[in-house]
């Protein structure tokens, strides 16, 4: 990817230029291209990517329409007339323009559905072919399958339909739409010139042509009207769903605290997730005694703090902040499988030799959070991210660490949504439970042997009616053993190790997580998974994923303007 200056297209649509003042808003607009786009998909008609993308899709179905609509006016022609056109000019004139209808919708389409042809040529062919077809369209009606017709009063009723088509299918500005259409238009009395000229049709008055071509132009004119009130509707849409400099392209998920959306960089090609936090949750924060503000201090230091781990296990997390709207979010790396909780649930239990490999990571990105000083407080199965990173299947992400469950709520004890703001009472530690102020690591080593016992049973360790019930069997209720409660085999000195953890005293469980990962080597079936068996397994469960992986953002080319993106961020965070 390289920073490029604005070919001289887009100073042609947009009328900026690299290092020139962009007159409504005086700043320097520029514009970052990649290899496979040397030219600005924008400089098109200033679209956004979504709209290039959706534009392009509509090009596709035009293509493959007009292939159809073509077979079925031929097949019917020769139907109605079975010797077809009695002259060779109007022979020529048919089949030639069914040639550029059918010929020219078959390339389109195949350029629209290969990612070989970026966008911006696409959208230029479609442009090419709608005035090529408005051409052709018009020579139709003005040949008849035995003879010309000359003032037949539907000489444009198929080109009506073929202006507005187009005009809905590219939004653009109106100093793009407008030229279009008009040109599009002047197809119609261009046709009939053209046959004029030679003998094939009457001459007409001034009257005549007025009347004849009127309804084209007007049918331009408010096409092209509507496709600018659809491109700034298109782009309102766009804006909507966009925070800071990234665009939220669709949603993959939501939980207690919020959604997550897949996001693209407005300026790297890079995707990722961003977590939005909803309101409540931030407002359950920012009770009486704690200001909005001091509750995104909060937040900033514990983003801050979780950005700062370097395990290769633990999310990274690359920018975080506050949208207009006061909602909390946080970009993260974007990653590529499930987490554990719906890996069981689509897969069933897991082997051993498995639960200690996920564990083993999963202990690598507590110790070093813990080390730090960062409790995570909501370990779950639904925290756990299994995924595929590069090469390496079955790589565990720790999520969700400590961010904006210590957003004034850490302490506040006040187990509002079922523990959604400090924890899910299916993997509450004790303490936790009680409302204990001495909450350690020792608590999330507790909730990592729930997830063990998840992901060795299917079940959680405790299931009580309501959320305050199972939060109370943790507290007084031993657990039953994991292989009592399913038909795989699990190991004694894995179980031993699973129930360690689940001990009621903090004292009695594994002290650290490093301890937890060192119990774990020494189960007999600590070396039986490693990476040949996951990527068996993802072989054989989920072959998709092995495809190459490659960022499945496309690289767009877009136009920002920085000084307006630098004061959003210091709006928001500052
Ligand atoms: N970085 C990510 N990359 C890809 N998918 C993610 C990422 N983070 C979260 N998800 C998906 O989004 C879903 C929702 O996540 P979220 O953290 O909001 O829910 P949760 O963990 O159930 O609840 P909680 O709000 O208590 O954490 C996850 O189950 C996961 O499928
Ligand atoms: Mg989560």
């Amino acid at each position: 990817m390289k920073l490029a200056i604005i070919p001289r297209v887009f100073r042609q649509y947009t009328g900026n230029s690299m290092g020139s003042l962009n007159s409504a808003t005086a700043v320097p607009r520029v514009e970052i291209a990649n290899d496979e786009t040397p030219a600005s998909i924008t400089a098109c008609f200033n679209l956004t990517p979504g709209m290039v993308r959706e534009a392009r899709v509509r090009l596709r179905w035009i293509g493959y329409v007009s292939i159809a609509a073509s077979l079925v006016f031929f097949a019917l022609g020769r139907l109605a007339r079975p010797g077809g056109p009695p002259d060779p000019n109007a022979a020529l004139s048919v089949y030639g323009s069914l040639a550029v209808l059918i010929l020219g919708g078959l390339a389109l389409a195949l350029m629209a559905n290969s990612e070989r042809v970026p966008s911006f040529v696409v959208l230029r062919a479609g442009i090419f072919y709608q005035y090529l077809g408005a051409f052709a369209l018009q020579v139709l009606r003005l040949c008849d399958d035995i003879h010309v017709v000359a003032n037949a009063d539907t000489a444009y009723d198929m080109l009506l339909p073929w202006i507005v088509i187009f005009g809905f299918s590219i939004p653009a500005k109106a100093r793009v739409a407008f030229p279009i259409a008009l040109i599009t238009a002047t197809m119609a009395p261009l046709a009939y010139a053209v046959y004029l000229r030679m003998g094939m049709v009457e001459t007409l008055s001034t009257a005549g042509w007025a009347m004849r071509f009127a309804p084209v132009y007007i049918t331009a004119a408010i096409t092209a009207l509507l496709s600018t009130n659809f491109y700034a509707l298109g782009r309102r849409l766009e804006s909507a769903r966009q925070i800071g400099s990234y665009k939220l392209t669709n949603l993959l998920g939501h939980g207690g605290m919020g959604e997550v959306w897949r996001a693209e960089h407005r300026l790297l090609s890079r995707c990722s997730a961003i977590k939005l936090v909803k309101p409540d949750v931030v407002a359950a924060g920012t009770n009486s005694s704690k200001s909005p503000q001091t509750a995104l201090r909060r937040f900033e230091r514990e983003a801050q703090a979780t950005a700062a781990l370097r395990s290769p296990h633990s999310i990274e997390i690359y920018d975080f902040g506050v949208t207009q709207d006061g909602r909390f979010y946080y970009v993260m790396e974007l990653l590529d499988g499930m987490d554990l909780h719906s890996l069981v649930h689509r897969f069933g239990p897991l082997p051993a030799s498995r639960v200690i490999f996920f564990l083993q990571q999963v202990c690598d990105s507590l110790s070093e959070a813990h080390e730090l000083g960062l409790i995570h407080r909501d370990i779950k199965p639904k925290n756990i991210f299994v995924c595929r990173m590069g090469r390496n299947f079955d790589f565990i992400k720790v999520l969700d660490f400590g961010l904006v469950k210590n957003v004034g709520s850490a302490e506040d004890q006040s187990l509002t949504q079922d523990g959604v703001t400090t924890g899910t009472p299916a993997y509450l530690s004790p303490e936790a439970a009680k409302g204990s102020r001495e909450i350690d690591a020792r608590s999330d080593l507790y909730s990592l042997g729930c997830v063990a016992y998840w992901l060795l049973t299917g079940q959680p360790v405790f299931e009580g009616r309501t959320a305050v019930a199972t939060i109370l069997q943790h507290v007084t209720d031993p657990p039953i053993l994991p292989s009592q409660r399913t038909e795989n085999p699990v190991p004694a000195d894995l179980e031993a190790v699973v129930l360690r953890c689940l001990e009621k005293d903090p004292a009695r469980r594994p002290q650290t997580a490093d301890e937890l990962s060192a119990l774990l080597a020494h189960c007999v079936d600590s070396h039986a998974w490693r990476r040949n068996e996951a990527r068996a397994w993802w072989r054989m469960h989920l072959p998709s994923s092995l495809a190459p992986q490659a960022s499945t953002c496309t690289v767009q080319t877009l136009s920002v303007d920085l000084p307006e993106e630098s004061e959003s961020r210091a709006a928001t965070i500052g």
